[in-house]
């Protein structure tokens, strides 16, 4: 922990970031000045993102100048995240950026703080319906302030899983092998557009599974919401030697714990993992 804060005031602080920047992305679409433009291939980025990115960096950069930031539209080094030297910060200014563009609610804010690798507070706030998902490691999780639990899901079968796919599709098939054994063995499909927001519904159990290949901003506050929600989270991948778990995108499952096993040998089969 930083300069005797507690993890509690981090969590706060990133609570009141994640509030102010999700007003700001509310009314920046509300008042219809919604400028966008492409970053590579089908990826937008709106002028929204950019200042909302500039903003909680900028937020952050004031009250913790000797942290680190890793934030997806500002500081996208990569490599920050396995640097274990200094906390850091992993910022998505909007996750759902294409539903934001198109008017769709499902739009997150996600603030996660990582000490030696290992994320110690997160928070999603998704301003269009209202709802803050938030966690501290090791006192469980809430959404808007009621502590919320995985849904208890043991049958595959009888399981809702969500997954996305790259903007960039130049590798699709492992992808559709995986869509294909999952759709067979599970009971539907959800592609809602939001990594951080699919991976706090599992929290809450709104969706039993969730997986995908993404980056750290994507992930990083809401699988520990997850954990402290009592779910699983892992990979149904490797995760290379040395590197932060807690920060690897690669091969991500999230599931009720009793499926995460049965999902795990699906996705490894259908991937050809041996
Ligand atoms: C995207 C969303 C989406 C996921 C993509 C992400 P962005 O984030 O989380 O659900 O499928 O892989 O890149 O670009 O909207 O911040
Ligand atoms: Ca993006
Ligand atoms: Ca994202
Ligand atoms: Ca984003």
């Amino acid at each position: 922990m930083s300069d005797s804060v507690s993890l509690a005031d981090i969590t706060d602080f990133a609570e009141s970031l994640a509030h102010e920047a999700g007003e700001l992305i509310r009314l920046e679409r509300e008042q219809n000045t919604l400028r966008t433009d492409y970053k590579k291939q089908t990826e937008l980025v709106t002028h929204a993102d950019v200042m909302a990115d500039e903003f909680i960096t900028g937020a952050i950069r004031q009250r913790f100048p000797g942290h680190r930031i890793l934030s997806e539209e500002t500081m996208p080094d990569l490599s920050q995240a396995e640097n274990l030297d200094t906390p850091l910060w992993i910022v998505d200014p909007i996750d759902g950026t294409v539903n934001y563009a198109y008017g769709h609610p499902a739009v997150a804010v996600s603030i996660a703080y990582a000490e030696k690798g290992r994320v110690q507070a997160g928070v999603v706030h998704a301003p269009f319906p209202g709802e803050t998902f938030r966690a501290t490691r090791g006192e469980g999780a809430t959404l808007n302030g009621e502590v919320i639990k995985h849904s208890g899901a043991t049958v595959p079968r009888e399981s809702l899983f969500a997954t996305g796919f790259p903007y960039t599709k130049d590798n699709l098939e492992p992808l559709v092998s995986r869509l294909d054994a999952m759709i067979h063995q599970c009971r539907d499909l959800r592609r809602i557009g939001s990594a951080a927001l699919d991976i706090c519904w599992v929290a809450c159990g709104r969706l039993d599974i969730y997986y995908e290949n993404v980056s750290p901003w994507d992930f990083a506050a809401a699988r520990l919401i997850a954990l402290e929600a009592g779910a699983t989270a892992g990979h149904f991948g490797e995760v290379p030697e040395g590197y932060p778990a807690d920060l690897w995108g690669r091969d991500i499952l999230i599931s009720a714990p009793a499926i995460w096993e049965p999902i795990r040998s699906i996705l490894r089969s259908a991937s050809g993992y041996k």
